[in-house]
């Protein structure tokens, strides 16, 4: 499968040769990356191989999903390496814009949600599902895809897309793959580059914690103050650890609940050392 792999940066570019695909017939499949690709990613691309005749990545970290003081300019970038893997996995075009083209002097149009920015991460990261939803519809407008696939490591993001896509009736199917892991569970991020070596072993407790929950569910547990008690007290006996969020909310209107009685999001951020990390599962009672 392995092919010519095409690097575009010119936006007006990108979008010609869009327009050159559908009209030859061709469907599209579309993964936007930051880059710094790792299995996750990966298992995005292989996802969209399924799903389209060109397969089309986008590699851009985006400004305007940062913070002023978050880590843009840290952000890990390897583009040569992320070609490589790229085309080893079949990947047919990458899209690697710069941001001034992105984002010129004069930019001023953004796309805002009403409600499920306001839950999990955005206490901490106010203005960054703005800058998401925003480049993600760039990117839509300019890549054209029939299909394009997301994580659930960002299950916020995941669920902010889905209802974007409804609400401005972008004919455009989303999916969602399920958390990439390292053998020991810690969820693959390009964040994770950042973590020393002891830090990297205190990572591990938000893989645990969500586990620990599983377990408890699993055994009768439903009230949600216990189940994030506990998943509080675990994440903490680990050292350089910080909880943000321990949540226990509705899979599709991220509303915290105080019963797990049906499918529940658990979703945490964790500051180990001044690494941010994120992991979620969705928790399943069964009645017996
Ligand atoms: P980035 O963090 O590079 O992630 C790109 C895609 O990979 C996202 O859909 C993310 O959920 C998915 N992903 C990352 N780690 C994963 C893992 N361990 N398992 C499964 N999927 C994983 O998310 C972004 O970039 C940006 O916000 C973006 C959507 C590109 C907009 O700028």
């Amino acid at each position: 499968m392995e092919g010519h792999i095409q690097i575009i940066t010119a936006i007006d570019h990108m979008q010609q040769q869009a327009r050159r695909l559908l009209q030859t017939g061709k469907t599209i499949a579309f993964v936007p990356t930051m880059g710094y690709m790792h299995e996750g990613h990966l298992g995005l691309v292989r996802e969209g191989r399924e799903h389209g005749d060109t397969l089309i990545i986008s590699i851009f970290v985006n400004p305007t999903q940062f913070g002023p003081a978050e880590d843009f300019q840290a952000y890990p970038r390897d583009l040569d390496r992320d070609v490589r893997l790229a085309a080893s996995e079949g990947v047919d075009i990458i899209f690697a814009p710069e941001a001034e083209a992105m984002y010129d002097t004069a930019y001023q149009t953004y796309v805002d949600l009403e409600l499920l920015p306001r839950y999990l991460c955005s206490a901490s990261r106010p203005g960054h599902f703005r800058g998401v939803a925003t480049v993600v519809t760039k990117l839509f407008n300019i890549v054209k895809p029939h299909v394009a696939i997301f994580g659930e490591k960002d299950y916020q993001q995941l669920v902010i897309i889905r209802r974007m896509v409804r609400d401005l009736h972008f004919d455009i199917r989303i999916i969602g793959v399920p958390i990439v892991r390292e053998p020991d569970g810690l969820a693959m991020s390009s964040r994770n580059a950042y973590l020393s070596e002891e830090e990297r072993e205190s990572a591990l407790s938000l893989f645990q914690a969500v586990q620990q929950a599983e377990k408890n569910v699993a055994q009768g547990v439903r009230d949600a103050s216990q189940l994030i008690h506990e998943a509080s007290e675990l994440i903490r006996s680990y050292p350089y650890t910080k909880i943000e969020y321990v949540a226990l909310c509705d899979p599709e209107t991220l509303k915290n609940v105080d019963r797990v009685d049906g499918p529940t999001l658990i979703a945490l951020a964790v500051w180990v050392g001044k690494t941010r990390l994120i992991d979620n599962t969705i928790l399943e009672p069964i009645e017996n």
